[in-house]
């Protein structure tokens, strides 16, 4: 279950980071409206305080962070090392781009939730703990992502 989790941040970091970048540019392939209005600006904005707040690429970040201390975890309590990511999604426009992170974020509570009952089950605090502020944090991108859907 932990390493699962591990792959699936891993798997939203660069997933976001590489939705980010590809509209950031401005390239020939993305159009200008799509960067012009507000959730395309959160998007493609390398702005680490561009609102609401937060960005696309730095909850990029974060989502690395959490898969550095899932990780760190899992090695602590002596698990298998992770050999394997997710795919991941990039969609061809940016609402499309804030489903899929949506679906990301429910899939990520749904299996945090499960992770903290386990943890309380077996007593293991810190694996609590720890997921409960991470579950904060997806719960927060997904009204970010949500709130930005046209
Ligand atoms: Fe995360
Ligand atoms: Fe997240």
């Amino acid at each position: 279950m932990l390493n699962e989790a591990t792959a699936r941040e891993i798997q939203v970091s660069m997933q976001y980071m590489l939705q980010h970048a590809l509209y950031s540019g401005g390239g020939p392939v993305i159009e200008r409206s799509q960067i012009d209005s507000k959730a395309g600006k959160f998007v493609a904005s390398h702005s680490p305080f561009f609102f609401p707040g937060d960005t696309l690429k730095k909850i990029a970040i974060a989502e690395m962070r959490h898969a550095e201390a899932i990780a760190e975890r899992v090695s602590f309590l002596g698990g298998e090392p992770l050999t394997q990511t997710k795919p991941f999604k990039i969609g061809n426009s940016v609402n499309e781009i804030l489903k899929l992170d949506v679906m990301e974020e429910e899939t990520a509570i749904q299996l945090y939730n499960q992770i903290i009952n386990v943890a309380k089950l077996t007593g293991d605090e810190v694996t609590e703990r720890l997921f409960r502020r991470i579950l904060l944090d997806e719960q927060e991108h997904h009204r970010i992502f949500t709130s930005l859907i046209i």
